[in-house]
């Protein structure tokens, strides 16, 4: 993580490095880097964006034009964007503007738009430049870092997809400034993910004061991001493609998608993905590694945040079903992420249907 000494005067540069190397850009005000980071030969640009950032797309336009010929692609926002109809409307802008493999995708908006927008700027032509501008916390410090881009179809969610590392990602911290408070607390779950994975620091500065920590305009804010962030380049800078350590980015995940499948996708993401850390922490505990400690520290972290910690006890064999599907799709065994310690993740494999239903035990309301 280095100051910037280039450009803007209050950004964060994190590197991602290892193949398609690229930089995050994190800062208050850092929209006008936009164009620079498009790179050198790049004549046509699409923004693809949801229609809440209509005007904002526009006011981002208007900052390249001048320098490149830029459309503008309003997509269904959340996964109502991730539909192969959507990408073939974008392919369509493409194509009518004689889009060529020098020309570039920016994705600005949630998380849904720049995986929507990065699998268009990874097909188009077998791949163009892509910059990622995400504008949600979540986007922020998880789906727009890290390459991975995609669509759902009518059997599951990033069914297709594409492993395609953008040129930059962009991350304006007051675009998050405006978001609604529920939507902010919401993306703290990949926060805290952080924190129990990997940084420990995230989880004292939230402790401190979670009011300050949870204030989009504070400095722990911007260092909160900049720590997942940097959990995160770490990660995939050494595992883009998912071999093994990125593995631990799906901690409480695995039972988090299935919540987010049982709720019919009406629960946050966020949601889902807390109570699925507290079951993750429960298993760790069960399996004896975990200490209490580390458990009730999940908890208490988590309803600081106002986020779930508990689900209804009837529901288990449906979600169980569902993590067992999970489990096909990958022609493996059902396999959770657990920590042995704080900062400490393992792999737990296969593990008896007795010892899932116990800590599920732990974690029902
Ligand atoms: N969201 C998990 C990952 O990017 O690997």
């Amino acid at each position: 993580m280095t100051p910037d000494a280039l450009g803007a005067p209050d950004a964060t540069v994190i590197p991602v490095t290892g193949d398609g190397a690229y930089d995050i850009v994190i800062g208050r005000g850092v929209l006008d880097r936009v164009g620079d980071s498009l790179g050198a030969g790049v004549n046509k640009v699409l923004i693809v964006h949801p229609p809440t950032l209509a005007l904002l797309a526009a006011e981002l336009r208007e900052t390249l034009l001048g320098r490149f010929e830029v459309l503008l692609a309003e997509i269904p926002d959340a996964e109502a964007g991730k539909r192969v109809e959507v990408a073939a409307f974008c392919w369509q802008v493409m194509g009518q503007a004689d889009f060529t493999r020098t020309d570039a995708v920016i994705g600005f908006g949630g998380g849904a738009v720049t995986d929507l927008a990065g699998f268009v700027a990874a097909t188009w032509l077998r791949g163009v430049t892509l910059v990622q501008v995400p504008t949600t916390l979540l986007g922020m410090v998880d789906a727009a870092v890290g390459g991975k881009t995609g669509i759902n179809t009518n059997e599951g969610k990033n069914l297709v997809g594409a492993f395609y590392a953008p040129r930059a990602v962009i991350a304006d911290l007051d675009l998050v400034a405006s978001l609604p408070r529920n939507e902010i607390l919401a993306g703290f779950a990949e926060v805290v993910k952080c924190g129990f994975i990997a940084e420990p620091e995230i989880l004292d500065i939230i402790e401190r004061d979670v009011d300050v920590a949870t204030d989009p305009l504070s400095d722990e804010f911007r260092r909160l991001i900049e720590l997942s962030v940097g959990v995160k380049a770490r990660v995939v800078s050494s595992d883009f493609k998912e071999a093994g350590l990125r593995e631990i980015l799906n901690y409480g995940h695995t039972l988090g998608h299935a919540i987010e499948h049982a709720e019919r996708y009406q629960w946050r993401h966020g949601a889902a993905v807390a109570v699925g850390m507290v079951y993750a922490a429960e298993l760790g505990r069960l399996t004896g590694s975990l200490p209490d400690a580390v458990v009730d520290r999940h908890r208490s972290i988590l309803n600081a945040l106002t986020l779930p910690i508990s689900y209804p006890a009837g529901r288990w064999q449906t979600l169980l079903a569902t993590m067992q599907r999970d489990k096909k799709a990958r022609a493996g065994m059902l396999r959770f992420i657990v920590l042995d310690d704080l900062a400490r993740p393992s792999v737990l494999q296969g593990p008896e249907t007795a010892l899932l239903y116990a800590a599920y035990q732990e974690i029902a309301s």
